[in-house]
């Protein structure tokens, strides 16, 4: 055997070590990736699509907020299921089984970045529904209220699934609670990112999102009321077409999850 062709043997020998190595580490990545986003749907969430493009005759969506958790799971729900035209996905993050997923589907486009930013709903743009799946507890500047009136005027339905506050006629700011009573009604410990110390840091601006602590939309924000959320959907124009209460978010004893669909 020649010198050069035990140089070859060697070096390929040298790239099928680093090959593996590089197959062994994205397969472990998207696994431990995976893990941390159980990629489990909630069946209270699908009726809510379910009805929307049944009951309603939605084509097309927008999935504002659908990362975390689901890695975008309700959106790949609905573009399986329903003959969609066109989708937009919205969050201020990402993970890779969302980007791999969406390859397989060409009507659909993600905006990557807060949604209560107002180029970033001109760009969603007209759609017959959109969801709204435990996001709007997180919405502040603009506030939960503000982000329905802002997507309003762009949809025919909202598919809203959230915590409830039920434990006052009023909605309330949670960190107005103080701290003791925040943690009390909110399903994180104190010594959780990001959670730990976040009341003494409320008004230091959090690099990340580009704001103070106080209004990240990472923090559970507001307990809202049904009456609350019902009455500002109906001075916006819309009925309640659905309704479903879902029970107890947990353990906690002042939050029930609902469902709602909402329609012109
Ligand atoms: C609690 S998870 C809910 C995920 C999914 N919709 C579900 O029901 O399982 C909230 C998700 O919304 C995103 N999110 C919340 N507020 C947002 C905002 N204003 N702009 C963009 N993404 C937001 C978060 O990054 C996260 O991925």
């Amino acid at each position: 055997m020649g010198i050069g062709t035990r140089t070859g043997i060697i070096l390929r020998v040298k790239w099928d070590i680093i090959a593996g190595n590089v197959r062994k580490f994205a397969r472990s990545w998207l696994r431990r990736e995976k893990d941390e986003f159980k990629s489990e749907l909630s069946q209270d969430k699908i009726d809510l699509i379910d009805f929307a493009f049944t009951s309603l005759k939605a084509h097309s969506f927008a999935d504002l907020g659908g990362i975390w958790g689901v890695n975008g799971g309700y959106t790949f729900y609905a573009l399986a299921k329903y003959d969609i035209a066109s989708a937009v996905f919205v969050d201020t993050s990402s993970t890779a089984i969302f980007e791999k997923q969406s390859e397989n589907y060409k009507q659909l486009r993600f905006i990557h970045g807060n949604f209560g930013d107002e180029r970033v709903a001109r760009d969603v743009g007209q759609v017959d529904a959109i969801f709204l799946f435990d996001v709007l507890v997180h919405q502040v500047a603009p506030d939960w209220d503000e982000v329905l009136e802002m997507y309003a005027p762009q949809a025919q339905c909202l598919a809203i699934y959230n915590p409830q506050w039920v434990r006052s006629n009023s909605t309330v700011r949670l960190l107005d609670l103080g701290e003791k009573e925040y943690f009390q009604n909110v399903p994180h410990a104190p010594t959780e990112a990001p959670y730990d110390n976040l009341f003494q840091k409320l008004t230091q601006k959090n690099p990340g999102h580009g704001r103070v602590w106080k209004d990240i939309h990472a923090i559970w924000q507001w307990g809202i009321t049904d009456a609350d959320l019902q009455s500002k959907m109906e001075a916006l124009g819309f009925r309640l077409q659905f309704y479903k209460n879902c029970g107890n978010f947990g353990n906690l004893k002042n939050f029930e999850n609902h469902a709602y669909v909402f329609g012109r």
